[in-house]
């Protein structure tokens, strides 16, 4: 009498005996993910010293992650007023898209007050970019031609072409004084084809921590305006780069000012420190209340189907802090404190990286650059020997998530860097 557990070991043997392919045969292991493919590898670190400066993630200074005060506050009202789990509708909370569409264009701006902003609820930045990659492809009137800076997020990439439309990169970064190449820029502007889309970072670049000056964002409308392109702004860090949400939306109320029909990608992941309940909204600047319907109605179009409406909880707490005056005033304060707390590392790390370890490399970029990164000029192998002999993970480009140090292993980081760059 053969028990159960050999009866199905004989049928699973007969199974394998017909040489089963699987359908999935040929699918090829794809690589990790630039950015959260470092995350990755850093779990499955054990040693005590390692640190995760990947991926754009704020921590407090004691490495934790940070729940915002005003976000705990608003929670709390939210239980309070014991609210519902109905669908939001396809564009998403109005109360949360008139909050956000204020914070970014300015409550007084005309867009606003003159009810012509189209504006929908996000699956966060990346799907704000996806709704808008997708949205031009339907309806741009030009050629589908994207251009985006180099470098830029690595996931703009795969989000721009999936959506369809054409990518090519603009001179952005210099290497050589790790900073802006706004000549270089200018120049690419100026030589793209008539009408050509151009991403631009509308504050704290991403990787580069490198942002025009005032006076450059002047020159850049000035060339798109008489070139005729079209402004596509993500704004994913809109008071991360200077502690102030309105000086760090001066790019997009500029060109909306000057007259460029701007659309926006934004985010409340990082200032609103609501990384995993994914919140954002995707614009457009409408020429007035009529065409906005018209460009809203195909916005739904565009989301019904691929999400069918947004998850409401994080939009709930947006309009809840942005709404109640006491928890905006305190939201603006903690976005400070996260802005202050990282300008404090680049100054810490800085200082130990010349004062400590003497080293004689020029390290005033760390200071200059600006937001959650520091393009640190380390090559990839460099990167690779920091990772394997001081457990520091950041992404192969060498960008370093500033908020991911604190003031326990700032020095630590700098011994590490200071030792695989002396030569
Ligand atoms: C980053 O650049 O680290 C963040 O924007 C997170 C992400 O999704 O890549």
């Amino acid at each position: 009498m053969l028990s159960n557990i050999s009866k199905a070991t004989i049928k699973s043997n007969r199974i394998l005996s017909r040489a089963f392919i699987s359908t999935w045969n040929s699918v090829p292991q794809g690589p990790p993910d630039a950015i959260l493919g470092v995350t990755e590898a850093f779990k499955r670190d054990s040693s005590p010293n390692k640190m995760n400066l990947g991926v754009g993630a704020y921590r407090d200074d004691d490495g934790k992650p940070f729940v915002l005060s005003s976000v705990k506050k608003a929670e709390k009202v939210m239980m309070e007023n014991n609210l519902d789990k109905e669908y939001a509708g396809i564009t998403g909370s109005p109360s949360f898209t008139k909050a956000a569409g204020a914070l970014a264009y300015g409550d007084s701006n005309p867009v606003i007050t003159e009810n012509r902003l189209a504006i929908t609820q996000s699956i966060s930045g990346t799907g704000a970019l996806r709704i808008g990659g997708e949205f031009l492809n339907a309806w741009y009137p030009h050629a589908k031609n994207i251009i985006v800076p180099n470098p830029t997020w690595g996931n703009h990439i795969p989000i721009m072409k999936n959506s369809g439309l054409q990518l090519e990169k603009y001179t952005y970064f210099d290497k050589n004084t790790n900073g802006l190449n706004i000549n270089g820029m200018l120049e690419d502007l100026h030589k793209a084809p008539k009408h050509t889309v151009v991403l631009l970072h509308a504050c704290a670049h991403n990787p580069t921590g490198v942002d025009p000056t005032q006076e450059q964002w002047n020159q850049i409308s000035k060339v798109i305006k008489e070139r005729e392109h079209f402004p596509f702004f993500d704004m994913a860090y809109q008071g991360f780069a200077s502690g102030d949400c309105t000086r760090d939306a001066y790019a997009l109320r500029k060109f909306v000012e000057e007259g460029h029909q701007v659309i926006l990608a934004q985010s409340f992941a990082k200032n609103m420190g609501l990384y995993g309940e994914r919140v954002g909204s995707f614009s457009v600047v409408c020429a007035d209340a009529e065409e906005r319907a018209r460009v809203e109605s195909q916005l739904k179009i565009i989301i019904r189907p691929m999400y069918s409406n947004p998850p409401i909880h994080g939009a709930h707490i947006v309009s809840t802090v942005l709404n109640t005056p006491e928890l905006k005033n305190e939201w603006l304060s903690e976005v400070k404190l996260m802005a202050d707390r990282i300008i404090t590392m680049r100054l810490k790390l800085r200082e130990h990286l010349e004062k400590d370890f003497g080293s004689k490399k020029d390290w005033s970029h760390i200071t200059n650059q600006i937001g959650m990164f520091c393009y640190s000029g380390m090559s990839p192998e460099q990167v690779n020997k920091i990772k394997s002999d001081w457990h520091v993970y950041l992404t192969q480009d060498g960008r370093i998530s500033m908020a991911g140090m604190s003031s326990a292993n700032v020095k630590y980081l700098a011994e590490a860097i200071h030792n695989v760059t002396k030569d």
